[in-house]
């Protein structure tokens, strides 16, 4: 067989150019007379959102039946690669059965602010978290032989204006926070396929941006892929070739594909870029092809059940006061709330899929034995207006009861891809009925169906609380499950839950000016803001509560004092103290004591998911390395560790610290420094090098500049200003600073040639 190089040598300038982007909607070209097949992308990647004919980007037109997993809202709370990796193996073989060879996700963009639309979708507002997880669900649907396809690359944090805007994002923060996730899923994830976004980032469009798809992703993290567009991003698509845009999706009708041929033709763009294009549309699709097999059974009720089971393993219990749950067989239990009879378990737009089946709350409490329940619809999801029969319905129903579960969140219409929130509430009408059931029965449990946090004004009122995000299409039975304890909860918040939207971090700039939106909240995205604020939140990143109970012991770690390019080995006891099994999420996050450059509280660097006996005690063991510990500097455009003490935290969640560890990291790399005359003190005394040079030569009272000697002060206002505040004052002094002070013994010849020394 031809390799994808010798085939590209056989085609003609405009079969090559003819590759390059899509036949449809969906599908790639063929080149009938070489046998270059083309193939079928298809949305996800909570499940498959295959279309026919009628193709839209938008979620409008039908597709074909399919199961809908927890979104990655859901889905990522569990902090379960290994739940994460069985939706991506699930999800691989119904493409498989269907023929897609590229399934389009995971859409792995940060939550900058809960006000993106598409919040439902994405992982995280850690990248360390939506790396791994990131990863588990590549690797599953790679497992089966199709293609991820990792969106949307990159700094697509918003959906206002969501084709035009410009993220303008500085290098460390977008080093730190906004390309992590997307690192990760290229190095170790491997993955097949990248989207590129829709915006711009720092003024360029992210389909023509050679940095980014070229530089950054294949040069660096070593991708060998395919990058595609996102549906109708290319703006110039001579630049994009030349930039790393393999395929352009969907069709433009052999429009932008003449203009290739074109550019090509008057020299404007070199064929060797179109080659390479070429070259890896084959290859990669062919990883699918010499694959492919339509006989992969796709059982849709043994997926059903999978999406229930992994579900449970999604809610995040965030309130059990009186320890109010598990609601136990026996008690009376009303059921308040339409969502419980038509759950909102997936969100709205490009990922939405056609459920051969749904399992309401109140269908899977219909066949629950033991189980004593009434229900009440209590208001219209489609309403804002409350409806005053449903409500004294609903009362007469709560008073009754022993106790009550209210079913709440957010109408399809709140969030959705194409349009960002404006507000973070839920509807009026179910805030007022939540109260109101409460002053007729506090033993009220509230259920929340939403795919970003929602301000909770009736908090106090609720004895308990679950998130249950967007849980799929078995929703119902993951929420029984979790409400009668038939599973302990074991998810953990992969956000942090504000109290309110002016609250959050980018709050005075998010969605930006025009076509211009400056992350200006830098690296403090999350809880990197709130834990450094020091600001109350309702529920912090990573708290989740459980059944049961777990005690940490004996942190160790394997050094006391590592070099940078060594790693080092922490390992935890937990125990589980309680009478029921349970899961742990046991959380690693490393906080640098004092440092050079603004750093957060403390960053997520481990985690691991463990199941318990009661009484049973295991070790967790993590490793750390040089990333875990750097930051991104700016001067040498790599990752840095400065040499100090690092506390290592095993924490509950991000503001709650059980047991600490410190470990000196010992720098082995220098940050090469050039000295000007403009250079200040406090800076060249942190060089000895340089320091010492410079001592070397100053004489007598010049000294006193640069703290050899004290200063010599006759008058009283020196003396007023005193030893330490003259040597505060004199830290801030430029070396040009002694042409003056030096009464015409130094000047700019004779501080070049001082320069010289220190820099050389
Ligand atoms: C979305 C992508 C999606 C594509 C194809 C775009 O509008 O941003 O996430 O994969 O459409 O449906």
């Amino acid at each position: 067989m031809s390799t994808p190089r010798e085939l590209v040598a056989q085609m003609t300038l405009e079969e090559k150019c003819s590759l390059l982007s899509g036949l449809d909607f969906w599908h790639t070209k063929s080149v009938e007379r070489l046998g270059i097949k083309g193939v079928m992308y298809s949305d996800g990647p909570h499940g498959l959102r295959k279309q026919d004919d009628q193709g839209d980007h938008l979620g409008v037109n039908d597709s074909i039946k399919a199961v809908c997993f927890p979104a990655a809202c859901a889905s990522t709370a569990s902090f379960d690669r290994n739940l994460v990796r069985q939706i991506g193996e699930a999800v691989g073989n119904e493409c498989q059965h269907e023929q897609v060879a590229v399934n389009l996700g995971p859409a792995i963009n940060i939550k900058r602010s809960p006000l993106c639309g598409r919040n439902f979708e994405y992982m995280s507002e850690d990248p360390y978290l939506a790396g791994e997880m990131a990863v588990g669900i590549i690797q599953g649907t790679q497992s089966k032989n199709i293609g991820v396809s990792v969106k949307h690359f990159a700094a697509n944090d918003q959906e206002h204006r969501r084709m035009s805007s410009d993220s303008v994002v500085d290098e460390r923060t977008l080093r730190e926070i906004y390309l992590p996730a997307f690192e990760a899923a290229a190095k170790r994830g491997k993955a097949w396929t990248f989207m590129c976004s829709y915006n711009k980032l720092n003024g360029e469009y992210a389909s023509q941006h050679k940095w980014l798809l070229t530089d950054l992703l294949r040069n660096e993290w070593g991708f060998d892929g395919i990058v595609m567009s996102d549906w109708g991003a290319v703006s110039d698509r001579v630049k994009g070739v030349e930039a790393g845009l393999d395929m352009e999706m969907p069709s433009s009708a052999g429009v932008n594909d003449a203009e290739v041929v074109k550019a090509v033709r008057e020299g404007r763009l070199d064929e060797k870029y179109v080659d390479l294009c070429c070259e890896r549309i084959i290859e990669v699709h062919n990883r699918y092809l010499e694959h492919a097999d339509p006989s992969t059974p796709w059982d849709k009720e043994a997926d059903h059940e999978l999406a229930g089971k992994l579900g449970a393993d999604c809610m995040v219990l965030l309130k059990n006061d009186d320890g109010i749950l598990p609601l136990k067989d026996g008690e009376k239990i009303a059921i308040i709330g339409e969502f419980a009879n038509k759950p909102r378990y997936q969100g709205g737009g490009s990922s939405h899929i056609n459920s051969f089946k749904v399992t309401s709350l109140l269908n899977a409490v219909e066949d629950k034995p033991g189980t004593c329940v009434c229900y009440a619809q209590g208001y219209h999801i489609d309403s804002d207006d409350e409806d005053a029969a449903l409500v004294a319905e609903a009362l007469e129903k709560a008073k009754a009861a022993d106790k009550v579960v209210v079913v709440a969140g957010l109408p399809d219409n709140y969030e959705s891809e194409g349009y960002d929130r404006k507000h973070m509430r839920i509807p009026p009408n179910q805030n007022a009925l939540i109260e109101k059931v409460a002053a007729v029965n506090p033993n009220l449990v509230v259920l929340l169906y939403n795919g970003s946090p929602v301000e909770m004004p009736w908090l106090g009122l609720a004895k308990g609380l679950i998130e249950g995000y967007l849980g799929g299409q078995n929703v119902g039975t993951a929420n029984r499950a979790v409400l009668w304890g038939e599973v302990n909860p074991s998810a953990r918040l992969p956000e942090t839950m504000p109290v309110k939207l002016q609250d959050t971090p980018c709050y005075l700039s998010y969605g930006g000016e025009g076509n211009t939106a400056v992350y200006s909240e830098g690296i403090f995205v999350g809880y990197r803001y709130y834990t450094k604020k020091e600001m109350p939140v309702l529920f912090p990143f990573g708290y989740g509560m459980s059944y049961t109970t777990f005690a940490y012991d004996n942190l160790r770690l394997s050094a006391g004092q590592i070099k940078d390019t060594d790693t080092v080995t922490v390992c935890v006891d937990v125990t589980n103290t309680g009478k029921v099994a349970g899961k742990e999420v046991v959380q690693l996050y490393v906080s640098d004591r004092e440092s050079e450059v603004f750093r957060p509280v403390r960053e997520l660097k481990g985690f691991d998911k463990i199941e318990l006996q009661p009484g049973e005690t295991r070790t967790v063991t993590f490793t750390l390395d040089k990333r875990s510990f750097a930051y991104w500097n700016t001067k040498i455009h790599d990752w840095h560790v400065e040499t100090g003490v690092f506390d290592i935290q095993i924490c509950k969640d991000a503001d709650t610290v059980i047991l600490s560890a410190p470990l000196t990291v010992e720098s082995t790399v220098e940050i090469p420094e050039t000295f000007t005359e403009d250079s200040i003190t406090l800076d060249i005394r942190k060089n000895p090098k340089a320091m010492a040079i410079l001592s070397g030569l100053l004489k007598g009272g010049l000294s006193a500049i640069f703290g050899d000697d004290k200063p010599e002060t006759s008058d009283a206002a020196s003396e007023a200003v005193g030893d330490e505040m003259m040597e505060a004052m004199m830290a801030y002094m430029p070396l040009r600073g002694l042409i003056s002070f030096s009464q015409g013994k130094i000047n700019h010849e004779v501080l070049k040639s001082l320069l010289d020394q220190m820099n050389a």
